[in-house]
């Protein structure tokens, strides 16, 4: 008896450290368990129910099938060039507030012309600027050798360009729908 009593009291450190360690597990398990929301690990180490929750948020960006439920005739003009891979919005803006006026059926903005800046938040534009085209034309290192790339300077004296100056000198020569030749 007068052992066993030591022993309790002489190990009484221990057994505090083991209650500490007990509770500590408890609580942060208890934590976890609420932290770790409730579709985590369904499909993976992700959130399961991000991937529906995602998908119903409104789109930012339009599709051009959006745009080519009214504009049948851009449809067209594109169906046999190379850019009806490119995008309305790249060259025309994300038209949301252009889509909802066209669907409501009464007066319209008209386009206006382009700032000059990608991540303009005007509505919709039509361009002729240069920008615009060697974004994905300007020869640069680096590029795939058979993309269909220029040298601004020698393109515009080689084909015989007249204000090359202007930024709307790509013009002169190519439309946006169709620019082959
Ligand atoms: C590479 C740039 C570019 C792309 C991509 C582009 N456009 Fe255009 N768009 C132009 C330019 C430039 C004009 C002005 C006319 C011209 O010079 O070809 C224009 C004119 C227009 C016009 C005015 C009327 C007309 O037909 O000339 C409409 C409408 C239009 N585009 C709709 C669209 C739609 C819809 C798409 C996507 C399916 C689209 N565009 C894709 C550059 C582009
Ligand atoms: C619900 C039908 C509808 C949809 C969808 C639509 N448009 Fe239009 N759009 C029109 C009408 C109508 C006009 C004015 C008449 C015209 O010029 O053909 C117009 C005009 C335009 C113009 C010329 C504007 C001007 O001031 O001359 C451009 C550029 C254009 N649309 C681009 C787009 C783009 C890009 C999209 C997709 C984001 C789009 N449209 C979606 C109906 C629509
Ligand atoms: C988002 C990228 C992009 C933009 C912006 C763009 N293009 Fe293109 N363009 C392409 C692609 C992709 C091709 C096909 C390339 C290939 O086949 O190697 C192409 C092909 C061409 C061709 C060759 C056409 C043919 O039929 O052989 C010309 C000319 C051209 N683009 C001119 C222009 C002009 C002018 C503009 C500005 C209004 C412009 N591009 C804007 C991506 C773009
Ligand atoms: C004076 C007329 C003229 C002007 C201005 C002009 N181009 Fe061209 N471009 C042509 C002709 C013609 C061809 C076809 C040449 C060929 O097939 O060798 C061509 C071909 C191209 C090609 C395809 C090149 C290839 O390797 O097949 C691209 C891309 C292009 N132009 C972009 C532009 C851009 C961007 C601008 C404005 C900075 C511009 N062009 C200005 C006449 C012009």
């Amino acid at each position: 008896m007068l052992k066993k009593r030591s022993f309790l009291r002489d190990t009484r450190h221990l057994w505090i450290l083991f209650l500490l360690i007990a509770v500590a597990g408890a609580g942060s398990l208890a934590a976890r368990n609420r932290a770790v929301p409730e579709t985590w690990g369904q499909f993976g180490a992700y959130r399961g129910a991000a991937l529906a929750e995602i998908a119903s948020k409104p789109m930012k960006l339009q599709a051009d099938h959006v745009c080519l439920k009214c504009h049948t005739d851009v449809e067209e003009e594109r169906a046999e060039s190379v850019h009806k891979a490119v995008g309305c919005i790249h060259c025309h803006g994300q038209g949301r507030q252009h889509v909802a006026e066209a669907e409501a059926g009464g007066n319209m903005t008209s386009a206006g012309e382009w700032d000059g800046d990608f991540r303009t938040t005007m509505d919709l534009y039509i361009t002729q600027n240069r920008k615009a085209c060697l974004v994905c034309h300007e020869g640069v290192i680096g590029m795939p050798e058979d993309f269909r790339k220029i040298n601004v300077a020698e393109h515009l004296e080689e084909q015989g360009a007249e204000d090359v100056k202007s930024v709307n000198v790509c013009f002169e020569c190519h439309t946006g729908h169709s620019p082959g030749l």
